[in-house]
This record gives C-alpha cells, structure tokens and sequence, in this order.
C-alpha cells in the first residue's frame, strides 16, 4: 500500500469512527427519552393503544445503539487489515451509512405517526436499511475472508 492509499484507510477508519460516537450519542438520548417516558409513566408512549409507538421507538432505540457500535467494528476491520482502498470499500461504507439512518430512522418515524395501530409510512424505509445492512455486511465479509 503506497501513502496515498493508506491514508484513504485512515480517512474510511476515521469516518466511522465519528459517525460511530455521534450517533451513539443520539440513540443513548433516545434511551433516556425512554427511560423519562416510563419514569413519567406518560400513557402518549405506554398506554393502551401506543402499543405500536413503544415497539418503533424501543426498536429506533435498539438498533441506532447497535449499528452505532457495528460502525466502531467496520473501523477497527479497516484498521486490523488495511488494504488498498477499492470500489467495494466504498460501497460498504455508503451501504453501512444509509443502513445505520435508514433502519433505526424508518422505526422512529414509523412510531411518530401510527395509524390505527399500524406503524406510519415511515417504515418503509426499514426494507430498504435491511437490505443495504445485508449488502455491506456481505461486501466486508468477503473482503475480510479474501485477506491473508
Ligand atoms: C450501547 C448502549 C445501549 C444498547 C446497546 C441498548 C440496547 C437496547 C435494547 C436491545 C433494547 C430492547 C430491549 C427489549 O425490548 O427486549 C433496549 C431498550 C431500552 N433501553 Fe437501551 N440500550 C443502550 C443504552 C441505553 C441507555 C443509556 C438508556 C437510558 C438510560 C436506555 C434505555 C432503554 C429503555 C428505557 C428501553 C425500553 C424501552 C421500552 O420498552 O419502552 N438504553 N435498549
């Protein structure tokens, strides 16, 4: 790997790294918002009837947190086993990004707006987080298994 490309890696590792922290920080808010909601025991968020807004917001919460930390993962692999950057680093990256808005963002916004107990239009956008999740996960591991 000449500098120029190494420090590709590093720019790819940093990315991560600051998208990692900085949207742990925003589904670490969205827990304690949570948590104040029980302590309030406001029936908007736990009464009957919000049954499916508690669902999207326990789930926005659940996987905002745990892709967060997949982006500290995605990081420390470019670290661990630096490599020349190509299109597919690329792609997964960009995957991982929409992906870690996408899923977490489609189930808030799927809670904010319930319609007869059904989750609102914002959950759309889940399918489409799942299937770029998928994609940048099999991206690295096939990058991960072709290393030495
Ligand atoms: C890395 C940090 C965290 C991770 C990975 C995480 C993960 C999760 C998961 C997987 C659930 C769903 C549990 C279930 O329904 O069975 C959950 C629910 C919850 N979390 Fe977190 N969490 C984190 C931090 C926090 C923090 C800092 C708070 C606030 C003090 C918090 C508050 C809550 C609350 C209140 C629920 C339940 C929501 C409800 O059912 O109404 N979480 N979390």
């Amino acid at each position: 790997m000449n500098d120029d490309q190494s420090s590709d890696t590093r720019t790819l590792c940093a990315r991560h790294l600051q998208f990692a922290w900085w949207s742990l920080l925003c589904f670490v808010v969205l827990g304690i918002t949570l948590e104040a909601l029980h302590a309030f025991k406001l029936g908007w968020y736990l009464g009957p009837g919000a049954e499916t807004r508690r669902l999207m917001w326990t789930l926005s919460h659940a996987h905002g947190t745990l892709l967060a930390l997949v982006h500290a993962a995605f990081a420390f692999t470019c670290y661990a086993l630096p490599t020349a950057m190509t299109m597919r680093h690329r792609l997964a990256s960009a995957l991982l990004m929409a992906a870690s808005v996408l899923l977490p963002g489609g189930f808030f916004l799927g809670g904010v707006f319930v319609l007869e107990g059904d989750p609102g239009l914002g959950i759309w956008l889940v399918p489409f987080g799942a299937v770029a999740l998928l994609l940048a996960v099999f991206q690295t591991a096939c990058d991960v298994a072709r290393r030495k």
